[in-house]
This record gives structure tokens, sequence and C-alpha cells, in this order.
């Protein structure tokens, strides 16, 4: 990953909790969260006293650094969402600029946390498809608008192998939002990964959110695995 490509853009715990229907037990679990980049996430689930670990490939940079890149690319992000406002719904962000508030909060949040979060092995430098952790070093591991949303950059390959390596490493759940790809389209990989994973024996289930901001991003995809190393019944 080269810093001059890099796009950071990070959403707040609000809008976790609604995409992932996070509840307060589910927050005291054990997380991890992977590509959570310059969200907000981390800090204030850490600051809600949480156990929360977060890789991105963009921790690799430093504090610094991710902060010229902030202020290098807001402007041009803010003129690409003017330009494509119908694609999201403006119901509980009212308007553009309203966003861009918000993103902007939670990434100052982030930046004023990352060095100490880093000490702290909070933000890890790591990529998909291959984690460090053992099996079953977390109760429920996320992934927010990075695997199934880049579908036209990250081939199927990757999507199963990041998924499978996901449930490896969570002992409970695993969950994915959004199910589209950039084109608000369902990922073209979605039901192969579903027969996949049934056939593994995970239990899949897709599952209605009360958020949706990008057009038809309301659903997340919950994978149980808390039966994993069970014997399946599902041979070829
Ligand atoms: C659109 S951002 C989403 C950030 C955050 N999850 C959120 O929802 O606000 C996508 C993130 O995926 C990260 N990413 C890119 N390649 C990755 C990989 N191979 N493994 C994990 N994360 C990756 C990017 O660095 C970026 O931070």
């Amino acid at each position: 990953m080269k810093l001059e490509n890099v796009v950071p853009w990070g959403r707040n715990l609000e809008e976790y909790q609604k995409m992932f229907r996070l509840s307060k037990e589910d927050l005291q679990l054990k997380i991890l969260g992977c590509g959570d980049g310059p969200s907000s996430f981390n800090f204030e689930v850490t600051k809600l006293n949480g156990n929360i670990t977060s890789i991105d490939p963009i921790y690799q940079f430093t504090k610094d650094e991710i902060q010229i890149r902030i202020d290098e690319t807001s402007s041009v992000v803010s003129e690409q969402l003017k330009q494509n406002q119908n694609d999201f719904v403006w119901k509980s962000i009212k308007n553009v600029d309203e966003l861009i508030d918000i993103r902007l909060k939670a990434m100052n949040n982030f930046i004023m946390d990352y060095e100490n979060g880093k000490k702290e092995t909070r933000y890890i430098h790591q990529e998909l498809p291959k984690l460090s952790f053992g099996n079953d070093s977390f109760d429920l591991v996320l992934s927010s608008h990075f695997l199934f949303l880049y579908s036209e950059h990250f081939d199927l390959q990757f999507h199963i192998d990041s998924i499978l390596e996901m449930c490896r490493v969570s002992k409970k759940e695993v969950r994915i939002f959004p199910l589209l790809d950039l084109k608000n389209q369902k990922s073209e990989y979605l039901a192969q990964i579903l027969e996949i994973l049934e056939n593994k024996g995970f239990e899949t289930k897709i599952i209605k959110t009360d958020y949706e901001f990008q057009k038809g991003a309301n659903e997340l995809l919950s994978i149980k695995v808390h039966n994993k190393y069970e014997e399946t019944n599902n041979l070829p």
C-alpha cells in the first residue's frame, strides 16, 4: 500500500453500532475490527472499557503521514460526494457538509488516539487475508466497508480466504457490512461465499440493519462459528 493511494475515511461508534446491530453486551466482548482504518470505533470502545483490536494496512504509516493524507483528500472526497449525492440516503445525516463534519470528527479522534493505541497494540499493521492471531483469539470479528464493498478490486479467492481467516480467529461470530459493492449491487461473491460457509457447517444469516447510508446497503452477514470444530455432515 502506497501512502499516495490512501484516501482515509472513517466512521464512528454510533455508525458501527447501527450497521452491526451491536448491543451493550456485544461491546463487552473481545472484538477484532478488520480494516478499521481511521475510524473512531477503537477509540470509542476503549473509552467504554471495551477490549478491542483493529488491524489495517494504513497502520504502517505514522500519525503525521495519515493526518497529511486526511488534509490532502477530504476536500476531494467532499466534491465527489456532492456529485454523487443520489447514491446515498440523506436521513440521519442530512447533507454532505454534515457528513464531512462527522467523518472528520471521527478521524480526529482516531488521530488523537493513534500513537497511544499503537503502543497498547490496539492498532496493528496487518492485512487480510492473513492474520497473525491464534485460533479463537476473539469473540467477535468485524469488517466494515471493506469486504464485499471492494468486490471489483479484490477477487473471489481473496474474499474466501479473508472470511475463513476471520472465522479462524473468532470463537463466536463474524459480522460483515455492507453486502453491496461500490455500484450499489449485491456483491457477485455473496452467494458462493454463503455456500462455502454453509458447507463448512457455519450458521450464516443475513440480517436487516437500521443503518442505510449507501442506497440499499441495509443488511449485514452474520457467521456463527461456535461449532467450527464439530464434524460436518455436509460432505460433497
Ligand atoms: C472504506 S475504509 C473503511 C474504514 C472503516 N472500517 C469504516 O467503516 O469507517 C476501508 C479500509 O480497508 C482497509 N484495507 C485495505 N486493504 C485491506 C486488507 N488487505 N486488509 C484489511 N484492511 C484493508 C483500508 O486501509 C481502509 O482503512
